[in-house]
């Protein structure tokens, strides 16, 4: 039985339900969060939820729950699935109201969240790298806030799908803002690139750790602006997610990058990282 969280209760999946008029189904008005577990422990768990902080400022939702609350609320959950690698989901949305554009006067917001085992990254995709195609970014300003309204971004997505490919990477004035549902990094002469934060993409947690990661281990990256054609000339492209971790793409728009194998780069950070999640296994970071 799959327990989950709605609105101040546990209950089985089967029986959490929710109105027709809930905004966030109605209109997509609400936040979310991914936030993956290892060994029981969420990772990079105040990062997570100061960027759920920030979203819900930004739609102008107050915060439900504390810090605390949150954290008491995911360890119930993390329990209950007998804890292990596990990825969380939660959700806020305007609450249920009769259907307007405009604010409700008074609506308390719906909060869901549920737990689900977190597969390891695709063997084969970290081993051989996966493909991935360009095409131009059709969303809204505000992509820095991780909304619900994600039909673009599942549009965008299912595109790349259909081309027998892994991500969409998007294109907003001849530069390259992020993926579908990842962020972008490219290596060229040695150095490490990813887009600066910008309303244009997502700040992913992910994304930070990495740049974390190569500054603490004499890896030169910086955050810089990439101008589309440089894709078809760099060394290195990865994608990186909470549940995905870095993925390399070796094959662009049915071109290979570099030599169309993962590269060495790659290899270095993604050790890198697969060691700073072994210390939080055994709780030393
Ligand atoms: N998506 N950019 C977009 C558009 C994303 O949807 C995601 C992650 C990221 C990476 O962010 P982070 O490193 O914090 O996971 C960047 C999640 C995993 C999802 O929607 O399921």
């Amino acid at each position: 039985m799959s327990l989950v969280y709605l609105n101040g209760r546990f209950l089985p999946q089967e029986e959490a339900k929710i109105s027709v008029l809930d905004r966030g189904f109605l209109l997509g008005d609400g936040i979310y969060e991914v936030i993956p577990v290892y060994h029981g422990r969420p990772f990079r768990l105040q990062q997570h939820l100061h960027r759920l902080e920030q979203n819900l400022a930004a739609v102008r939702l107050a915060n439900p729950l504390d810090r605390d609350q949150w954290q008491s609320l995911f360890q119930h959950l993390i329990e209950h699935h007998g804890g292990g690698d596990l990825s969380l989901y939660l959700q806020v949305t305007r609450g249920v109201a009769q259907r307007d554009h405009a604010f409700p006067a008074e609506t308390e917001p719906t909060v869901f969240a549920m737990c689900n085992p977190l597969p390891p990254p695709q063997e084969l995709d970290q081993q051989s790298g996966v493909e991935a195609i360009t095409l131009d970014d059709i969303r809204w300003r505000y992509c820095h806030i991780k909304t619900i309204s994600l039909l673009p971004n599942v549009l965008l997505r299912q595109q790349a799908v259909d081309q027998g490919a892994a991500e969409a990477i998007l294109i907003r004035d001849g530069r390259v803002t992020e993926g579908a549902a990842s962020n972008v990094f490219v290596v060229r002469d040695g150095l490490l690139l990813t887009p600066p934060k910008s309303p244009n993409l997502l700040p992913g947690i992910t994304r930070d750790l990495i740049l974390e990661l190569a500054s603490g281990h004499g890896v030169p990256a910086r955050e810089k602006d990439i101008p589309a054609e440089w894709l078809g000339q760099v060394d290195e492209i990865w994608l990186s997610s909470s549940t995905r971790e870095i993925i390399p793409v070796v094959m662009l728009n049915g071109a290979p990058v570099g030599n169309g194998k993962p590269g060495p780069l790659w290899k270095h950070l993604s050790k890198i990282y697969r060691l700073y999640k072994e210390q939080l296994r055994h709780d030393t970071v």
